[in-house]
């Protein structure tokens, strides 16, 4: 079977994700639409796709089987709640779910009445060493996760630059918390599960943009018990794009993950596991991993001896892996898999619990607008259960 596809949007994502779908024997790309036309004309026309400037002609003309959304943050609801009307069985939309809790709210009912699954690109949950961190944290090997941080930082050509003549209005409609913290948020809610976040206090800047925080800060309490600041900023002047890095403080382990280094960083992810752990454990754990395709090695090191003590410490097992690819992609072929198998947990994506869906997004979109919220009004906000 081949899936019929339609994309809406084609900037820098949009059109990533036309050359993915057109390279896929299964699926067929059959329709594209931007409001910008030229742009929609030069994806459309090499692929033979018919182009549209409406989206919502476009999904009742095609009928496809598969809705692609990546409209700028603050515009994807529209786009979703067309293609749950025109009775699309499947939607993959990007990250943020939405800028406002209203508008996920609105399209997860939506589809849910309607039977559409809505598929979120949380991309960070793709790459090989993204599926280490929650193996390993759902295995219990650092034992229960209690302290973490996390940044994510852009370069300021980002808020400036990166969408031309448009930055400004785009990045007006979003922020660093509803582009970046979006994926932080998703990234740990998913290794973390079953934990949510119950509680959020935040602070943000403008000193230097204007037109959008500079950034925000945040320290996310979840109903684990477990406490994590998160922190995104748009005015950075560093080498890169983007860096990120994250930490886990275990009762029994830590782990540090470099995803993206800066300045003094290399890119790498070390697990120390929980002194528990026999070496035999220790190998077996390493060869699931390395069975998931997932390259790292296994250690037994001795720490820093302590200062003015004969005794040697106790040997530590930890797992590690250094210059390992990312796959930003992994969790949309997931997604496509899924639509082509019927189901949340499609072959490929076997072992990392259900894909993002919308409740994942409306989880992320409360988690978010709290964090705004807080920073506006300078208090802690309260998370309850919808
Ligand atoms: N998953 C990731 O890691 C990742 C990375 C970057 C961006 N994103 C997300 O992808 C989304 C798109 O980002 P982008 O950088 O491609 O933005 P972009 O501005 O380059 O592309 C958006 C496109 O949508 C079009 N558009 C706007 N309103 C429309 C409408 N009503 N009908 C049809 N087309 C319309 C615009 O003309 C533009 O071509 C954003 O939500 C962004 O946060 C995700």
């Amino acid at each position: 079977m081949k899936l019929k596809a339609c994309v809406v949007g084609l900037g820098l994502l949009g059109s990533e994700y036309v050359t993915l779908l057109t390279k896929r024997p299964d699926v067929e790309v059959t329709g594209v639409a931007d409001i910008r036309q030229a742009r929609a004309h030069e994806v459309g026309d090499p692929i033979g796709a018919a182009v549209y400037s409406d989206y919502e002609r476009m999904f009742h003309e095609q009928q496809p089987d598969l809705a692609v959304v990546a409209t700028p943050d603050p515009l994807h609801a529209e786009p979703v709640l067309a293609a749950v009307a025109a009775g699309a069985p499947a939607v993959i939309q990007e990250k943020p779910m939405a800028t406002s809790v209203e508008d996920a709210e609105r399209m997860l009912l939506a589809a849910e009445g309607a039977g559409t699954t809505v598929f979120v690109n949380y991309a960070n949950r793709g790459s090989a060493l993204d599926r280490a961190t929650y193996y390993v944290i759902q295995q219990g090997l650092l034992g229960p996760v209690v302290y973490g941080q996390a940044r994510l930082d852009d370069h300021i050509v980002v808020p400036t630059r990166l969408w031309g003549d448009r930055t400004r209005d785009w990045v007006a409609g979003s922020s660093t918390a509803h582009f970046l913290l979006s994926h932080v948020v998703d990234f740990l809610r998913w290794v973390l599960a079953p934990a949510e976040v119950c509680e959020v206090y935040a602070i943000s800047q403008r000193q230097v943009l204007g037109y959008t925080p500079d950034l925000y800060d945040a320290y996310l309490t979840f109903d684990s018990g477990a406490r994590f600041r998160v922190k995104a900023e748009w005015i950075k002047h560093i080498d890169g794009l983007v860096e990120f890095a994250l930490d886990f403080s275990g009762a029994e382990g830590y782990l540090r993950y470099i995803k993206i280094p800066g300045f003094g960083e290399i890119e790498g992810w070390r697990a120390n596991l929980s002194a528990a752990l026999s070496p035999a454990d220790l190998l077996s754990h390493r060869d699931t991993l390395l069975a998931r395709g997932i390259p790292v090695r296994a250690l037994v090191h001795t720490p820093q001896p302590l200062p003015d003590t004969d005794t040697p410490p106790a040997a530590c097992v930890a797992l590690e892996a250094l210059g390992v690819p990312s796959d930003g992609w992994r969790v949309v072929q997931s997604c496509v898999d899924a639509v082509l198998e019927e189901t949340l947990t499609p072959a490929s994506w076997a072992h990392y619990g259900p894909l993002p869906t919308g409740i994942d997004g409306l989880r992320q979109t409360e988690v978010v607008a709290a964090i705004v919220t807080s920073a506006a009004e300078d208090r802690v906000v309260t998370l309850g259960r919808s």
